[in-house]
């Protein structure tokens, strides 16, 4: 037997019993004469005692020990003496007087100790990840994820759904993120895409009679990577028959209150705050907003078209919306350097011409280099629309609306981080509802399903897809997000099953049914032999999985993750192939092979 317990286990309840332990060796200090090795497992840490006295030959063995080394230590659980009682570690209670060391393996140095206090280097971390798993921090997250994942599953079998498996060498369609390709030896000049996510496949499901479908799901975009974005990652993917979006939205806040009592052993009041998108927009300038802080948008147009001020003005007159912010309380906090550091990363970050800004005086009037062009009414006007109190910072960005939401999103955000207006605890979960079914894409000069072609219309707004451009762009879809702390932690749609619908938005879209016979020829068919009404919505696991764990990257929060260059350090992967297994491709790469040479270079 390689163990008689784990690391993590033994109490004062256990002295007096003989064990064996088995783990790596996390810490080995000789304090003459006695020499303390502290055994690492994934359960945690026990302290081992060698005593020279006792027996010499073993002790000259346990010298030899160095950290990571794996070995198997037998001993009688002892109490610690008083005083040295280790109230920091759950096993601190005992010690393990050594009687046997059998060293199972030895290691070399290691780049990096798993248990030193400062995180490693990055790129240390990613190359040698197999030794960053064995942190405890990287213990905690994967287990944490581990438990979030068995309660969604516990959550779904209870309540009826099947977790089917989708393939994951498919076709590629149009619309969405890049994909990634594979190509076919058999059918040489075919390629297979990697699944974005098994979007067509549970439509499929639903329309064969598996009503409740559940899957972790594992996605791939090829898309620019972020601090909340993988190219490779997972979903907990549902869709259902039979269902309309309260439904949904009604289940789902049932998971996020079980999440919430499970994993945070909290009681969350249900339903979850909704907001439609408009609201969103205009409040926050963000579809996914933070809600656990104020700071709203404030809207001044009508003020900006009455003013001399003439950045203001000409936005204001021309269509533009003039927007402001209003950072309370932070005047004395925040210098003209500072603020026009904050000019400058608007400026490279969103492209923002520049922010206008006020601080609020004792007497609660509105002060700074821009006030000299506002009159006494305009700045009062001003300072009553955001609320102005003595000493609050009001930053505002002219501009299309758009624009506007960018920079004062990003504004709210980083200040808001900066001054810590929130508890980092806090979980604030949300539903952003009533996305708009339709952007007009300028470059291609077109319209395009802001979800996917497939998205049903709000009932209400049925009659404008036979309206003009404005009506189409006033069209609302059956779209939901869950927004948690400001990110988009899931969304999903309720789908068209009616065949007359579908038709006319693929018409919007610029296809005809040939094309999209084309394109979606099998889902397209499969919707003519009875597809039920049915709709569903897709959990970024990653990303739940990192705001329950407070961490602020999805890579911490998967065991073998990718860099924002998408490769993976410790594999080397991606990585040029073989000529032989290209040439069964009948591929050919463009691009120039590495000579030794060009290495150099
Ligand atoms: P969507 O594209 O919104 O919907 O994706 C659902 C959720 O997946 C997460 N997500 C990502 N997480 C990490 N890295 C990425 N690159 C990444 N991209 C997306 C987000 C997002 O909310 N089939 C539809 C769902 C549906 O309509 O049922 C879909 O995939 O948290």
């Amino acid at each position: 037997m390689f163990r008689t317990k784990t690391c993590g286990e033994l109490r004062g309840a256990n002295v007096g019993e003989t064990v064996v332990l088995s783990g790596w060796v996390d810490s080995a200090r000789d304090h003459s004469g006695v020499f303390f090795v502290n055994l690492r497992d994934r359960y945690g840490k026990t302290q081992t005692v060698f005593d020279a006295a006792a027996d010499a030959a073993l002790f000259e063995s346990v010298k030899t020990l160095r950290n990571e080394d794996v070995v198997q230590i037998t001993g009688e659980v002892i109490a610690r003496p008083d005083g040295l009682v280790n109230p920091d570690m759950a096993t601190g209670e005992i010690e393990v007087k050594a009687q046997k060391l059998v060293v199972l393996n030895r290691s070399e140095v290691v780049p990096f100790l798993p248990s030193a206090p400062e995180v490693p280097a990055d790129e240390l971390r990613l190359k040698y990840r197999y030794l960053d798993l064995r942190r405890a921090e990287m213990q905690r997250v994967l287990t944490l994820r581990h438990r979030v994942v068995k309660t969604m599953r516990d959550f779904f079998d209870e309540n009826d759904f099947l977790e089917v498996e989708t393939p994951i060498l498919g076709k590629s369609t149009p619309e969405g993120a890049r994909d990634y390709l594979v190509p076919s030896r058999v059918s040489q000049g075919s390629f297979y895409a990697l699944p974005q996510s098994p979007q067509l496949y549970k439509q499929l499901l639903m329309i064969a009679g598996y009503d409740r479908y559940v899957q972790v799901a594992r996605c791939f975009r090829d898309e620019d990577l972020r601090a909340d974005r993988q190219p490779e990652f997972t979903q907990l993917d549902i869709e259902m028959s039979f269902i309309e979006m309260e439904d949904m939205i009604g289940l789902l806040d049932s998971l996020v209150a079980r999440l919430m009592k499970e994993i945070k052993g909290v009681d969350i009041p249900l339903p979850l705050p909704r907001i439609s998108y408009d609201e969103a927009m205009e409040r926050f300038g963000h579809d996914a907003p933070d809600l656990r802080f104020g700071m709203e948008l404030k809207d001044v147009t009508e003020i900006a078209k009455t003013v001399d001020f003439k950045v203001f003005r000409a936005v204001a007159e021309s269509g533009g919306r003039v927007r402001g912010i209003n950072v309370k309380n932070a005047a004395d906090q925040f210098s003209r350097r500072d603020i026009d550091g904050l000019t400058t990363w608007t400026a490279e970050q969103f492209g923002a011409k520049g922010i206008v800004w006020f601080k609020v005086d004792a007497d609660g009037k509105l002060t700074g280099t821009s006030a000299k062009n506002f009159s006494e009414e305009a700045l009062e006007a001003i300072g009553a629309k955001l609320e102005a109190e003595p000493n609050d910072l009001l930053l505002f960005s002219c501009g299309d609306f758009t624009l506007t939401c960018r920079v004062l999103n990003g504004l709210r955000r980083r200040l808001a981080a900066q001054l810590k207006l929130y508890d980092p605890e806090e979980m604030n979960f949300c539903w952003v509802v009533n996305f708009p079914m339709f952007d007009w894409d300028e470059e291609e000069n077109r319209w395009v399903a802001t979800h996917h072609p497939f998205t049903a219309p709000l009932v209400e707004d049925l009659p404008k897809l036979d309206g003009d451009d404005d009506a189409i762009r006033s069209i609302r879809a059956q779209a939901y997000d869950l927004v948690l702390n400001g990110y988009e932690a899931g969304g999903g749609t309720i789908r068209i099953h009616d065949p007359a619908i579908q038709n006319k938005v693929f018409g919007l879209l610029g296809m005809t049914r040939e094309t999209a016979k084309e394109q979606f020829g099998f889902l397209v068919d499969a919707l003519q032999f009875g597809a039920p009404p049915h709709g569903g919505l897709a959990l970024g696991l990653d990303r739940v999985v990192m705001l329950f764990a407070g961490v602020d990257n999805i890579r911490d929060c998967i065991a073998f993750p990718k860099t924002a260059k998408a490769s993976d350090l410790m594999t080397g992967a991606p990585s040029e192939v073989a000529p032989k297994q290209l040439a069964e491709l009948a591929i050919k790469s463009t691009v120039e092979p590495k000579t030794d040479e060009k290495a150099d270079a």
